[in-house]
């Protein structure tokens, strides 16, 4: 038997591991530290590609090298630039994306997703995605513009049409403090 409910993360990657196939192109539209990008490249093995986005040039490093020490670099691409560009560097159909928000745990805590580039971006990601496909969204809205972002986002999907969208929260109502929640938002056609 499960011993708890899963966290955020945890959920995050179940849901990601129900989704992807070997082959596939994914996004991870904020690298970060490079935990969710080394996971993907897990997943779309060798003839995959994980197509990773940060603003930050230390988050992009973090990642290269998270990659190299798991000999996964041949299955990624690292951007240097923001997640709201997506449709620039990619056109092909993904299986795929995923958006951790916030600011890089260990890094500029001034530095954070906003509303706007994130709703960009993810308008952008469910354009590029196949039947079946996921966008998944870990929020986390403890700090300050965490709120705004999350009300925002959660009035965008809940408009969604059900015909072509199948829209999850996965929440705790009764943690302490504001844990992270998992947004999820699957393409039925
Ligand atoms: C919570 S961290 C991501 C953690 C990461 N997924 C991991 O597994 O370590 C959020 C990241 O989003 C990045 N970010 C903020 N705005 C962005 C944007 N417009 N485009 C791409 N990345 C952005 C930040 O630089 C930060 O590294």
């Amino acid at each position: 038997m499960q011993k708890d409910f899963l966290n955020a993360v945890e959920f995050s990657h179940l849901l990601l591991k129900e989704n992807v196939e070997a082959g596939d192109l994914v996004i991870d539209a904020t690298a970060g530290n490079g935990h969710d990008t080394k996971y993907l490249a897990e997943l779309v093995g060798a003839d995959g590609k994980v197509f990773a986005f940060d603003i930050q040039e230390k988050a992009i490093d973090q990642t290269r090298e998270l990659l190299k020490m798991n000999e996964l670099s041949a299955r990624a691409e690292l951007i240097l630039d923001s997640h709201a560009k997506i449709d620039q560097y990619l056109t092909q159909k993904i299986s795929a994306a995923i958006f951790n928000l916030g600011y890089l745990p260990g890094g500029n805590k001034e530095i954070i997703t906003r509303s706007e580039s994130t709703i960009s971006a993810l308008k952008k990601s469910i354009e590029l995605l196949k039947k079946n496909g996921i966008v998944i969204l870990v929020i986390y809205s403890g700090h300050s513009g965490g709120e705004e972002e999350k009300n925002e986002l959660l009035d965008f999907a809940s408009a969604l049409d059900y015909k072509k969208f199948n829209v999850l929260n996965y929440e705790f109502l009764n943690q302490p403090g504001t844990p992270p929640q998992v947004l999820a938002i699957k393409k039925r056609i």
